[in-house]
């Protein structure tokens, strides 16, 4: 019941925002959480909380290999925590609950980069105000490259024909502010208005080329499935964790909360008159594109991208970690229980693959999808009830979509250590304690 209020059509009134690219100066990488005014509408001011900003965060770039420190500072009049999603990264810097810094609190977190390229996000994630605090507008990208991704024939002009879009639904009081608190749902807090990078209303001007555009889905409930408004199919060619083995052709693609997709849309056959839009699966505008003639690059796509694999072994290997995955509303739990900080269900030895089994068990009502995230690991889709997963799902993967009735089985291997938290990715379930922890030892 999460999508049964309708999406806004963008009138494609406001040219999307792109996100301030920042990279590593001297190792280091400033992040500040703030709260903030911002005008969504025009000519009003909205409270709003952001990164290095008043709305929203900038997108990191970092590179395979190098050793970075993220100076995170809270600036906000409450506790928070910063999340680093899809991150490989040990346990104490992975910004869950347990990582909590008070009003006016530094922590230096430094790691090094130790995955391939991809497109990640960071987050708060404190007990019981991560919705909220998402909601009013903390998150921003992270992008990962390597040798590869920059050697890869794919657009990566950042702005020109590389695009960050995040995507979140949102409610607004007539005041046109959020009141989180009022419109809270416990099956997932969903709105009429949609922003993209944080702008109502969107239109996005781009070449007559091939463009890559790097979808997150940052809504706290809300599932999207893009397509375009021509019936045209479009490449897939990254996952949660990283590139595909190939570009995959698609005509529609559905993300839960938390999960991302990169994609390319081949706009040269278009011409300036065409009307072109993302759309989602109701046919609600997403996304406007104008042509600007001037910029053409006839690129070609490289046509193989990555080695990704689920080996024999891995295919081979018993479950060892199970978890089920039931409830509605405040009654939601994985393996009967709900969340708390003490709960420790399983340990796992770090650089060892384990076979996590996880079961949606339907209720009476038949149940709903869980968006299933696991913190500090990028793991491998081994079956989805038995059968292999769909190809668009045969590459890393940190929040797999799980529909009421079915069995995923997950390979998991953990690079670090510490605790990290599993949990759905509708953020309120998560904050109804729809979440457990392992401890890789
Ligand atoms: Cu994207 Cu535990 O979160
Ligand atoms: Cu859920």
């Amino acid at each position: 019941h999460t999508n049964l209020v309708a999406l806004n059509n963008s009138t494609g009134e406001n040219e999307l925002a792109i996100p301030q690219l920042i990279e590593p100066k001297d190792g280091v990488v400033t992040i500040n959480a703030q709260q903030g005014t911002t005008e969504i509408f025009k000519g009003v001011q909205s409270q709003t909380f952001g990164y290095n900003g008043s709305f929203l965060g900038p997108v990191i770039r970092v590179n395979e290999g190098e050793t970075v420190i993220f100076r995170t500072k809270n600036e906000l009049a409450e506790p928070t925590t910063f999340h680093w999603h899809g991150v490989d990264i040990s346990g104490e810097g992975d910004g869950g609950p347990h990582q909590l810094l008070g009003p006016g609190a530094m922590e230096d977190v430094k790691f090094t980069v130790r995955q391939g390229a991809s497109t990640l996000w960071f987050h708060p994630h404190p007990e019981g105000s991560t919705a909220e605090q998402v909601y009013k507008g903390l998150a921003g990208l992270i992008y990962v490259e390597d040798n590869n991704s920059k050697n890869l024939n794919l657009p990566k002009e950042y702005g020109v024909n590389d695009f960050p879009l995040v995507f979140q639904d949102r409610e607004f009081t007539v005041e046109k502010q959020f009141d989180y608190q009022a419109v809270r749902n416990d099956d997932g807090t969903i709105g009429d208005t949609l922003l993209v990078n944080g702008t109502i209303n969107p239109k996005l001007t781009i070449g007559k080329e091939k463009v890559r555009l790097r979808l997150l889905n940052g809504a706290n409930a809300r599932n999207y499935t893009f397509k375009l408004n021509t019936g045209d199919k479009f490449q897939q060619i990254a996952s949660d964790g990283g590139f595909l083995n190939s570009p995959i052709e698609m005509s529609k693609i559905t993300l839960a909360p938390g999960e991302r997709a990169e994609i390319i849309v081949d706009f040269s056959k278009y011409d300036t008159e065409s009307d072109i839009a993302l759309l989602n699966e109701d046919d609600a505008i997403l996304l406007p594109f104008i042509i600007d003639e001037q910029k053409t690059n006839p690129l070609q796509i490289s046509t193989s991208l990555n080695d990704f694999a689920v080996t024999d072994k891995e295919r081979n290997l018993s479950v060892t970690k199970k978890l089920e995955l039931f409830g509605m509303g405040k009654m939601v739990y994985i393996n009967g229980k709900q969340f708390d900080m003490n709960r420790i269900d399983f340990s796992q030895k770090q650089g060892d693959t384990e076979i996590w089994e996880i079961y949606n068990k339907p209720d009476a009502m038949g149940g709903m999808i869980h968006p299933f995230h696991i913190h500090g690991t990028q793991f491998k889709v081994v079956s989805i009830d038995g059968n292999e997963p769909p190809v668009n799902l045969q590459g890393w993967k940190d929040t797999i979509s799980i529909e009421a009735g079915q069995t995923v089985k997950l390979a998991v291997k953990f690079n670090n250590k510490g605790i990290y938290m599993f949990h759905c990715h509708i953020l309120e379930h998560e904050e109804n304690g729809m979440m457990g922890q392992v401890e890789v030892i």
